[in-house]
């Protein structure tokens, strides 16, 4: 039976290798979804080259995203998958919709402020991101966009975007709506005041890939007690490693260690014990699914070819409806 309702769509840039933020922030969510609801999932390449990469690393890491999608539990049967650039009306529909946002909205936005301050030469690519991903979610007549908190304001603005089109051009667009996880804003290992981020670099992050050594490493190094915590709350280090127990280890164990944390008995070198545990031991069945589907790249690229031939129909269609509402056809 065809699903009809509601239509899902979300992204993961091929911009680095995946981590535990962006599993628990928007892939895993992504899973159960896919049973329910009419899912299409994109690896946005159109994004990732908004900041300086490598071109050619990039069909590869596109693959290694697919491989990430594919081994986490995505279904092509059950979602469609498939890389950004190969439906060409997300570049087209963003162009459209670049004329009517306001340049104000898009100089507010947290990302364009972080990585404008991170590259040296700023292109226009990162101040109009999120008017492409308007186009992304709004060529598929989406209704729910499963993504991590940073990227919240991006799913606002698209509704700012679709209600400034349809009172120009007449009902055009559906407004989405932003689907958070519990473990909406996963912290850096490092430096737990930032998010956990591609590209702030592999001591930030644990990579869903990564070995049982590289694990225990990072895990051992993370920061727990900064000093100086007056106010009563518990330390963002700590309460990042708790977050991740409770997603990978028991809630015995995490109430275990909040109690001990409370009566100052905790030790961070069992916290940190058990969570490593947790993370190997949680990590596994996706990290041998991964090298099983690794062996065989061509099936996986037709898997996206095939993906793109179910999306670009929708988004020919959205792009039709928008060229006779602004006069273009
Ligand atoms: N730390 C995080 N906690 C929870 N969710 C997160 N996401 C990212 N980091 C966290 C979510 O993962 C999805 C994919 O993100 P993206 O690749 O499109 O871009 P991003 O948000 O900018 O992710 P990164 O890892 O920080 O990449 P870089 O460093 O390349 O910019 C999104 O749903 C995001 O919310």
């Amino acid at each position: 039976m065809a699903k009809t309702t509601p239509r899902v769509f979300s992204g993961i840039q091929p911009s680095g290798t995946l981590h535990l933020g962006n599993y628990l922030g928007a892939l895993k969510q992504w899973v159960p979804l896919q049973e329910t609801h009419d899912c299409i999932f994109s690896i946005v390449d159109l994004h990732a080259i908004t900041v300086p990469y490598e071109p050619k690393d990039l069909q590869q890491r596109i693959l290694d995203v697919a491989l990430d999608y594919l081994a986490a539990g995505l279904d092509p049967k059950k979602a469609t998958l498939f890389v950004q650039s190969h439906v060409p009306e997300h570049a087209e529909l963003a162009w459209s919709l670049n004329t009517i946002t306001p340049l104000g909205e898009l100089e507010r936005m947290t990302q364009y402020k972080e990585k404008s301050y991170q590259h040296a030469s700023t292109s226009a690519g990162i101040l109009t991101y999120p008017v492409l991903m308007a186009a992304d979610i709004l060529l598929y007549g989406t209704q729910i966009v499963p993504v991590g908190e940073d990227q919240q304001q991006h799913v606002e603005l698209t509704r700012i975007i679709a209600r400034k089109f349809n009172s120009r051009f007449g009902q055009t667009f559906i407004e989405a709506k932003t689907q958070l996880t519990e473990a909406k804003r996963v912290m850096s290992l490092a430096d737990p005041l930032k998010k956990m981020s591609k590209s702030l670099g592999p001591k930030h992050y644990i990579a869903l890939t990564d070995d049982e050594k590289t694990i225990r490493e990072k895990v051992a190094k993370a920061v727990t007690a900064s000093g100086g915590q007056t106010t009563g709350e518990m330390d963002p280090g700590v309460k990042n490693l708790l977050v991740l127990l409770k997603e990978f280890g028991t809630s015995a164990q995490v109430k275990k260690y909040e109690a001990a944390y409370a009566d100052g008995s905790i030790r961070y070198s069992d916290l940190k014990h058990d969570l490593a545990d947790a993370l190997v031991k949680g990590l596994a069945p996706f990290q041998e699914r991964r090298a099983k589907l690794a062996k065989d790249p061509k099936k996986v690229w037709k898997i996206l070819h095939d993906g793109a031939k179910k999306a670009r129909p929708i988004a020919q269609q959205t792009m039709q409806d928008v060229k006779q509402v602004m006069g273009l056809a």
